[in-house]
Order: C-alpha cells, then sequence, then structure tokens
C-alpha cells in the first residue's frame, strides 16, 4: 500500500460510514477503523484481555463493546470502563486524499 511519511493508506474515506467500523490488514496488522459522533478512531482489533476481535464487538456511543466478556473501551482515550490503566492500542490517523492514513509505529 501507499506509504506517505509513515502514514499507511488503510482505507478510503466514502467507504467508513458514520456509526459502522470496518477491519482492515495494514502491514500484518489488524485495525478497526471506526467513524462514530463524526469522529474517527483507528484502533488496534485485538481486545487487550484476551485478544478476542472487537471488530465482532458493537458501539455504544464513543464505548466499544468487546464480544467476549462485554469489556466497554471508551475510543477517545482507549481506556476500559472497571480498569482505566487497561487500555486498547490507538493508532495515529490522518485524513489525507480521500483517505484514511494510519501510523502504526505510534500509538496515542
Ligand atoms: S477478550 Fe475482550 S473483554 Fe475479554
Amino acid at each position: 500500500m501507499e506509504n506517505n511519511d509513515g502514514f499507511v493508506a488503510a482505507l478510503d474515506e466514502k467507504d467508513l460510514e458514520e456509526g459502522k467500523m470496518k477491519h482492515v490488514t495494514v502491514e500484518g496488522t489488524p485495525v478497526l477503523i471506526i467513524k462514530q459522533k463524526g469522529k474517527i478512531f483507528a484502533i488496534d482489533n485485538r481486545c487487550p484481555h484476551q485478544g478476542c476481535g472487537f471488530s465482532g464487538g458493537t458501539l455504544d456511543g464513543l464505548v466499544i463493546i468487546c464480544p467476549c466478556h462485554d469489556w466497554r473501551f471508551n475510543l477517545e482515550n482507549g481506556e476500559y470502563e472497571e480498569e482505566p490503566l487497561m487500555k486498547l492500542t490507538k493508532f495515529i490517523l490522518k485524513v489525507e486524499l480521500g483517505k484514511i492514513w494510519v501510523k502504526l509505529e505510534d500509538t496515542e
């Protein structure tokens, strides 16, 4: 895929609708891209608890709920609601030239 300043094109922006998530693989890493309340997030699809795929989970506002044990993670700060030190991995992203780009080596 195209490379731009360490960012890799992950998805065409037009393919991501509000309230939806898209599971893509970026350089071998499973990434879930989410658009919710007009904001775009890119997270590692693997839950930090036991590695289940968030892509099978559900969204509740700015919270993603893991399908395996219903743990709730805040998309804005990555924190698990019950134990904020446990966080999902968020990637830096940018929207440019009609695409959503992610930078795998930089996590928020
Ligand atoms: S694997 Fe996600 S909550 Fe357990």
